[in-house]
């Protein structure tokens, strides 16, 4: 952090501290982690999270829970072999294989109960039909599909024959598509003609047709059908999924036994330069850590009905739809389309309607829902016990009106700080065992290490209230294995900064999380947000590098940054700033083509609020970006210290501009 940025995050840090709410009794009386030795037994390590392990069904037991040898590949419970879809869906036959795993609504109130039978059924038939085009162990997958049955169908699939399953969320664009096909060396893409958006079919497959036109690779296409026939133009050489799934009926298919480190997935985000990274995950310590805290931190018990209102095109989709819950047995709710269709009652009405428990959504969402009022949620009958936030911090403000209107006051809040690469939550209470605290995630989670440092890498005192850059001290089962095909971009990622990186002891790899935080004097840690060029707009992760090269492939543009601007709906939400070249009016259009430059090269959830024009950029001498500058511009703050700019005189051109824009 420079000194500037340092003086912002400590003048939060000074925000006033919130009072705490206890649980009620009978949430405690019947949660799954009740005795704080949970910390302590945990915490042993290594061998605290074997009883993580020891949640799953395993073919081969582990020799060796942590073998840290050779820092910072480490690796969990090595030597021992499971088969992830065995133990969402196989597991659970003997006990309730006519209990509802999965819960579909679709837009127009289409429903469909998957039991475990089923579930059983369809997976085998899917991994046999995946077998039968080619697809073999370790090949990765690359699955875009939306929030349909076919998505967790196909991922489970992809992990009985040892696949790892690449998902791009749906929303992302053929180009996106492309990039992570050609970036994970996928042969084979699994999509559909189409799916409903706000009630309207929306064509899914032509966002395929470009982006294996567009990939260098050239994979397979298998395709599902959103209905019995498709509803879209699907081209000859795609492969029909249905067609497979005949051929397959009734076909089961042996569960292959995986080392306990071969990869269960991948999953693309977005870094601090251009392109996006592959976060490889394993299969044992990634399944272990995913159920354990699924059922310590989400209090899941099979007979629950849980929503977790993500789409699993995201890693909480992944972790908390589909490997935690069905770990665990559960039944997991999944909805089509957006929250406001056709009303805005729709989450309540469906809250109602299958009698959910665990409620689990993002600030963005809850931020949505309050400016809507609570006339929506009062008009239907539902009754949470346990409500989670995830992926922005929410304001107290938010947080006091999810706990009233939606939590009756009654409900628990688990506010959960994590990411795509940790895999699994790591701060965050356990709910019967500490009181919540508004906008603050709680305490760190068993075995979970947190500590601040300053930019030097020194330590900061524990629990001093003062902001450092977040890292994580002691290794976890389900931390990513590395970038995909990039080991050296792992280690400048993740370690670089904050660890010894000529050592070989563990202890002295730090893993750097690239969130601003601090820890009050209760232990209670507040995450304040990305410290690098990253921004969370509803709590979608957008590298600000990433936008910008979309933005410079339109002509007209000469330079342009991208900053981020605050959004009382979306957390954050991206400015543009463009200089145009020589001789070309900054019109209307040209403005049109920037945000339709971001739309194609990353997805209509990435369009710029903003797009402003401007004569130049602020710089530093050596010619780099003060895009801090700009942010502080785009919120109205003071412009702070110019005086390492080339041209000091730059930021308040820009701000006349932008004003009189
Ligand atoms: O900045 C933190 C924020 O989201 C980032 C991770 O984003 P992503 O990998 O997309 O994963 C989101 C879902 C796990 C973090 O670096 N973040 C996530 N959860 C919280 C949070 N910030 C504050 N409080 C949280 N509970």
């Amino acid at each position: 952090m420079s000194e500037e940025d340092n003086a912002d995050v400590q003048l939060e840090a000074r925000l006033r501290e919130q009072e705490y709410f206890r649980p009620s009794a009978e949430f405690v009386g019947q949660a799954n982690a009740t005795d704080p030795a949970i910390h302590d037994e945990v915490g042993e390590f290594p061998d605290g999270f074997e009883r993580y392990a020891e949640l799953l069904d395993w073919d081969e037991h582990w020799d060796q829970t942590f073998d840290g040898s050779n820092p910072p590949f480490f690796e969990w419970f090595v030597g021992g072999k499971l088969n992830a879809s065995y133990n969402c869906v196989d597991r659970h036959l003997d006990e309730r294989k006519n209990q509802t795993a999965l819960l579909w609504e679709g837009s127009d109130g289409e429903q469909e109960n998957i039991t475990y039978q089923d579930l059983y059924r369809r997976v085998n038939e899917t991994a046999a039909a995946l077998r039968s085009v080619g697809v073999e162990e370790d090949d990765v997958v690359t699955i875009h599909l939306p929030m349909v049955p076919a998505l967790p169908i196909t991922m489970l699939a992809c992990a009985r024959i040892g696949a790892p399953h690449s998902v791009v969320f749906a929303g992302f664009s053929a180009q996106a598509l492309a990039e992570r096909v050609d970036s994970a060396d996928s042969e084979y893409v699994v999509t559909i003609d189409g799916y409903y958006r706000r009630g309207e079919f929306l064509d899914h497959i032509e966002k395929a047709d470009e982006g294996v036109a567009e990939a260098d690779n050239d994979p397979e296409v298998l395709t599902w059908y959103r209905h019995d026939e498709p509803n879209a133009e699907v081209s000859d050489d795609y492969v029909p999924v249905d067609d497979l799934l005949d051929e397959h009926k009734h076909e089961t298919v042996e569960p292959v036994a995986r080392d306990a480190e071969d990869p269960l997935f991948l999953m693309y985000t977005s870094g601090t330069t251009g392109k996006p990274k592959g976060c490889q995950h394993r299969t044992g310590g990634y399944l272990a850590y995913a159920a354990a805290t699924s059922k310590n931190v989400l209090d899941i018990e099979p007979e629950d009905t849980y929503w977790c209102a993500a789409d699993i095109g995201w890693i909480t989709g992944h972790s908390y739809i589909v490997y935690g819950p069905l770990a665990l047995g559960t039944t997991s709710v999944m909805y089509e389309d957006t929250p406001d269709y056709p009303h805005k009652g729709r989450i309540w009405e469906i809250a109602e309607r299958y009698d959910v428990d665990i409620f689990h959504t993002s600030p963005t969402a809850v931020r949505m829902f309050m400016k809507w009022g609570e006339e929506y949620p009062e008009e239907y009958d539902f009754d949470f016990r346990h409500m989670t936030t995830v992926g922005e911090p929410i304001q107290p403000e938010a947080w006091l009106w999810y706990y009233k209107h939606i939590g009756d006051e009654d409900a628990v809040i688990v506010d959960t700080w994590w990411q795509t690469e940790t895999g699994g939550h790591l701060i965050t209470n356990l709910p019967a065992l500490d009181d919540m605290k508004p906008g603050s995630a709680g305490k760190a989670c068993p075995g979970i290490e947190p500590a601040l440092v300053d930019d030097s890498g020194e330590k900061l005192p524990a629990a001093s209230g003062q902001a450092g850059n977040l890292i994580i001290e002691q290794p976890w089962p389900s931390m990513l294995q590395t970038v995909y095909g990039n080991d050296e971009r792992f280690i400048s990622t993740y370690w670089g900064d904050f660890s010894d990186t000529d050592s070989d002891d563990w202890r002295d790899w730090n893993y750097k999380a690239g969130d601003g935080a601090v820890q009050a004097q209760d232990g209670y840690w507040r995450v304040l947000g990305r410290l690098d060029d990253v921004m969370n707009v509803a709590g979608h992760r957008l590298g600000t590098m990433e936008l910008e090269s979309a933005v410079s492939e339109v002509q007209s543009v000469a330079e342009a940054a991208v900053a981020a601007r605050e959004d009382t709906q979306k957390g954050e939400v991206p400015d543009v700033y463009a200089v145009v070249r020589e001789g070309v009016d900054p019109t209307d259009e040209v403005r049109q083509e920037i945000v339709a430059a971001v739309e194609d090269e990353i997805g209509k959830f990435a369009r710029p609020a903003n797009v402003m024009f401007v004569d130049d950029l602020p710089k530093t001498r050596s010619g780099k970006i003060m895009r801090r500058i700009l942010e502080n511009i785009s919120n109205d703050e003071g412009l702070g210290n110019t005086t390492t700019l080339r041209d000091p005189s730059v930021p308040e051109d820009i701000r006349e501009q932008v004003q009189a824009d």
